[in-house]
C-alpha cells in the first residue's frame, strides 16, 4: 500500500508501470491494458451481433482496500468522475482495519414454470416421488462441469396460483452460472412435463440470487472522519430508509462502485443490478447498506446483497482485458470478487453520504472539472494541472478563458 501512496498524482503511464510491477503483469498484458482499442473488431464481432465497433470506458484502480486483512487493487471501469476517488478516500478512512467481508457459496437458483397441470396436488406428489430420478437427470446435465465442483444441490416445488414452479439450486463454482443453470433446466424440463402432466414454459435462472449474497462491514472512526460526518451519514441513511425517492439514489451510489467493478472484470453487471434492486425491494424498497454507531461513537457501515460474479467463463474468457484486470485485483475466486465489489459499494455509499450531508458533492466534481479545463487549455505537467485547477477553484471561475490566463501567468512566473 505504501508503494501506492500518491498514486492519484501520477500520470496514467506511471500508474500502469506501478500496477504492472505489483501485479506482475507481462509486457503484453500491460500493453493490452494501456491500449484503449484493445477490443479488436473481429473479437467484438464474435461476442455480440450486428457489430460495427467498440466503445471505450476509462479503467481506474481503487486503492486502499484492505479486506479481511488482505490488500486488493480493485479495477473499476466507468465514465463518471469522482466515483473512484470517493471509493479510495472512504477505504483509506477505514484503515488500518479495513473491511471485513464474506460471501455465500456460489449457489444460483433456476426456475421451471409448469402450467396447464390437470391435478396440482397429484403433480406435487409425483415430483416428490421422482425426486431422485430428477436429480440424476440434473446431475447428468452438469456432468461435464462436475470436476470444478459444479453440481445441482436439490429442488423445491412452489405452488403459485394455478402454476407450479420447480426451483433448482445449483452450485456454479466460480462461474456466473447462467448457461449451466439454464441448460440444466432445459435438460430436466421434459421429465417435469411427464411427471406433472402439465406444460413447461419458462426455464431460466433468477437474478434474485438470494443464496449467493456477499456482505461487508467497516468502521469509520470519529477521530478519523469527525462527529459531524458520522451524524450526517446517519441522517442521510435515515432519509433513505424513509423515502423511496432518496433510497433509489442512495442505492444508485452503491451500484456506481459495484457496477464499475463488474464492468472492469468482464462481469454481467445487469444481472447484479437486477439482483440488487429486487433484493432491496423484497420488503418494500430499502437501502442496501445499514449504518449505526458503536459504543465508542464510531460509525459502523454494513452492506448485504446478492452478488453474482464470475472469475471464469463468459466474457471473463473472451474479453482481452478481463483476465488482466482480475490478475491485477488479486482475487482468487468469484466469492472474493463479490466481497471486493460489495466493499467498494459500501465505500462509495459512505463517501456519497459523507459529502452530501456536509460540503455537498459539487465541490469534488468541480475540482475534477477544473483539472480537465486545465488540460484543455494546455497545462501539461501534474504540477501545472494542479496549480491551474487550484486557482480556478479558488476564484470559483471555471471558464477556459480564466484557465488560459492562469496558465500564461504561471508560465511567465
Ligand atoms: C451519483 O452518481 C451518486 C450519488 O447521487 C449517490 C447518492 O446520492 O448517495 C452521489
Amino acid at each position: 500500500m505504501e508503494e501506492l501512496s500518491g498514486f492519484y498524482k501520477l500520470s496514467a503511464e506511471e500508474r500502469l508501470k506501478k500496477i504492472k510491477k505489483i501485479a506482475n503483469l507481462t509486457d503484453d498484458e500491460a500493453q493490452i491494458i494501456s491500449d484503449t482499442g484493445a477490443l479488436k473488431l473481429e473479437l467484438a464481432d464474435r461476442m455480440v451481433e450486428n457489430v460495427i465497433g467498440a466503445i471505450h470506458l476509462p479503467l481506474g484502480i481503487a486503492t486502499n482496500f484492505v479486506i479481511n486483512g488482505k490488500e486488493f487493487l480493485i479495477p473499476m471501469a466507468l465514465e463518471e468522475p469522482s466515483v473512484i476517488a470517493a471509493a479510495c478516500k472512504a477505504a483509506k478512512q477505514t484503515l488500518p482495519q479495513g473491511f471485513k467481508a464474506d460471501a455465500d457459496s456460489p449457489v444460483m437458483i433456476g426456475q421451471i414454470q409448469v402450467v396447464d397441470i390437470p391435478d396440482i396436488g397429484r403433480a406435487k406428489k409425483e415430483l416428490e416421488q421422482k425426486r431422485s430420478e430428477i436429480m440424476k437427470l440434473a446431475e447428468k446435465c452438469l456432468e461435464p462441469h462436475a470436476k470444478w465442483g459444479i453440481k445441482p444441490l436439490g429442488f423445491n416445488v412452489r405452488e403459485l396460483s394455478d402454476m407450479l414452479l420447480v426451483e433448482f439450486d445449483v452450485n456454479v463454482s466460480d462461474a456466473m452460472g447462467a448457461n449451466m443453470v439454464n441448460s440444466t433446466l432445459e435438460g430436466v424440463a421434459p421429465a417435469i412435463e411427464e411427471y406433472t402432466g402439465g406444460k413447461v414454459r419458462l426455464r431460466i435462472l433468477t437474478n434474485l440470487a438470494v443464496k449467493r449474497k456477499a456482505r461487508a462491514t467497516a468502521v469509520w472512526k470519529k477521530e478519523v472522519v469527525g462527529e459531524d460526518v458520522i451524524a450526517g451519514v446517519l441522517d442521510g441513511y435515515k432519509l433513505a430508509k424513509s423515502d423511496i425517492y432518496r433510497c433509489a439514489t442512495h442505492n444508485k451510489g452503491i451500484m456506481n462502485g459495484i457496477d464499475a467493478v463488474m464492468l472492469a472484470t468482464g462481469n454481467d453487471w445487469r444481472a447484479v443490478e437486477a439482483g440488487a434492486h429486487a433484493f432491496a425491494a423484497m420488503n418494500g424498497y430499502k437501502p442496501l447498506t445499514h449504518y449505526e454507531k458503536n459504543k465508542n461513537g464510531d460509525l459502523v457501515g454494513t452492506i448485504e446483497m446478492p452478488l453474482v460474479s464470475a472469475t471464469v467463463g463468459g466474457a471473463v474468457n473472451t474479453s482481452p482485458t478481463a483476465k488482466i484486470t482480475l490478475k491485477i485485483s488479486g482475487v482468487k475466486s468469484s466469492a472474493e470478487l463479490a466481497m471486493a465489489a460489495v466493499c467498494v459499494g459500501l465505500a462509495n455509499n459512505f463517501a456519497a453520504l459523507a459529502a452530501l450531508s456536509t460540503v455537498g458533492i459539487q465541490k469534488g466534481h468541480m475540482k475534477l472539472h477544473a483539472k480537465n479545463i486545465a488540460v484543455l487549455v494546455g497545462a501539461k505537467t501534474p504540477e501545472e494541472i494542479d496549480a491551474v485547477a487550484n486557482e480556478l477553484d479558488k476564484l470559483n471561475d471555471f471558464s477556459s478563458e480564466n484557465a488560459k490566463k492562469i496558465l500564461d501567468r504561471l508560465r511567465v512566473a
